[in-house]
């Protein structure tokens, strides 16, 4: 028989290596595998709104009349909205397929192979996921013991890869380096973090705004912050990206629609790169609604931050949990003492409340649980009692 080529060789030579970014379970497989009726889970694994969308975005939904027809690729109405909630100027607003995408394209159009990033650990995956996709590499520079980013250590880690204020023409094509270590293009920072929910500074944010890199400001969760956006700082910083979504306060996560704030150099570079189509008709109108009705929304959120509270408390409260206090976010990051981390989400998972697990660097033995409703707290509280050491041996 004749040997059959090796199509495999032909991929780019770093994505073979490349680990998969970890996927959720859907609801239905879940309630097949764990036989827990769907509407029975307790779903505080992914950050989601427990209330989903208010009654005026499926209002809207049900209402609009032109599915058969291509969306607006320049999104306009949605932009106008979005520039009328945040009172950032709509040339300044790109709209995407969730928030997730714009990380995507930012990676693409600014890392090639050889160039690097800068993390700060623990924090959102997708993050040095993208970069690595562009074969870019990944600086590490971990968090505090109190999840504050450690700024000093990324100035030096920027200063270390020639990120010494140098224009890109005198750094070479591109600005990309030239056979040494990588320059350092982009330093990716969520406030509130995830999963750790604390806050980042202004004067921490001021001072990494100084380095010649774009800081990419990840604010998925600010409307759950005792602290405004950094949205308009912006307009005073050409090397600031703030990312926002639809998919948290607004609970829209399954309609996937997010946005960016850019300063107006990079504009004309991301809408040469987004696809046309990025933004489907159904998120479009979701998210025009839900901007119309963002008071409600608002509410929504408040009513989240109070369940917070008695969250926290839950999980303080509990003898093997310790809690990260102060979250600024619509999840609770708690450290497992005395026993796994994993057998503990497994055991909750059997009774149909699902948390995500963690047991990675700086997150060793760790669970992330998300704000519910009052019932899914009271659901937590009642299997955590329950909960003995020998189900934990036994998953
Ligand atoms: C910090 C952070 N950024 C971005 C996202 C993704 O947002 P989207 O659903 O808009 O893609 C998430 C989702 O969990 C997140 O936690």
């Amino acid at each position: 028989m004749m040997k059959q080529p090796s199509f495999s060789s032909l991929l780019n030579a770093h994505i073979a290596g490349l680990e998969e970014y970890p996927p959720i379970q859907p609801l239905e497989v879940l309630s097949a595998r764990l036989n827990i009726a769907v509407d029975a889970l307790v779903k505080l694994d992914a950050n989601e709104n427990p209330y989903g969308p208010v009654p005026a975005v499926t209002e809207a939904l049900a209402a609009y009349p032109h599915y058969h027809i291509y969306p607006d690729p320049q999104h306009h109405e949605l932009r106008d909205a979005l520039a009328a909630f945040t009172g950032v100027a709509s040339e300044n607003i790109l709209a995407s397929h969730g928030a997730d995408e714009l990380l995507d394209y930012l990676s693409r159009i600014f890392l090639s192979l050889g160039d690097a990033i800068v993390n700060a650990p623990p924090t959102f995956g997708m993050y040095s996921f993208d970069a690595r996709l562009q074969g870019a590499e990944v600086i590490d520079i971990p968090r505090r013991d109190n999840y504050q980013v450690d700024v000093q250590g990324i100035e030096q880690a920027v200063a270390a890869r020639g990120g010494d204020g140098r224009s890109r023409g005198e750094r070479g094509r591109g600005g990309q380096s030239q056979g040494g270590p990588g320059l350092v293009k982009l330093v990716f920072l969520s406030s509130p973090n995830n999963p750790s929910g604390n806050w980042m500074d202004d004067d921490e944010l001021s001072r990494l705004l100084r380095l010649p890199v774009m800081v990419v400001l990840d604010e998925a969760y600010v409307e759950f912050a005792e602290h405004p956006s950094r949205a308009p700082w912006v307009a005073e910083h050409d090397n600031l990206i703030v990312l926002r979504t639809f998919s948290k306060a607004a609970g829209i996560a399954g309609l996937r629609l997010g946005y960016g704030i850019f300063p107006a150099w990079l504009m004309p570079a991301l809408w040469k790169y987004k696809q046309p189509y990025n933004v489907n008709v159904a998120a479009a109108v979701a998210g025009i609604a839900a901007l119309q009705h963002a008071g409600q929304i608002a509410a929504i959120v408040d009513t989240l931050k109070g369940e917070r509270a008695r969250l926290y408390e839950v999980l303080r409260d509990c003898s093997f949990l310790r809690p990260v206090e102060g979250s600024q976010a619509n999840f609770v990051l708690c450290q497992v003492q005395g026993i796994p981390a994993h057998g503990l989400k497994l055991a909750l998972e059997k009774r149909g409340v699902l948390v995500r697990h963690y047991a990675k660097p700086g997150l060793h033995n760790c669970i992330r649980v998300s704000v519910g409703k009052p019932e899914h707290t009271a659901a937590l509280a009642r299997e955590l009692q329950h909960i003995g050491l020998d189900d934990i041996k036994a998953t």
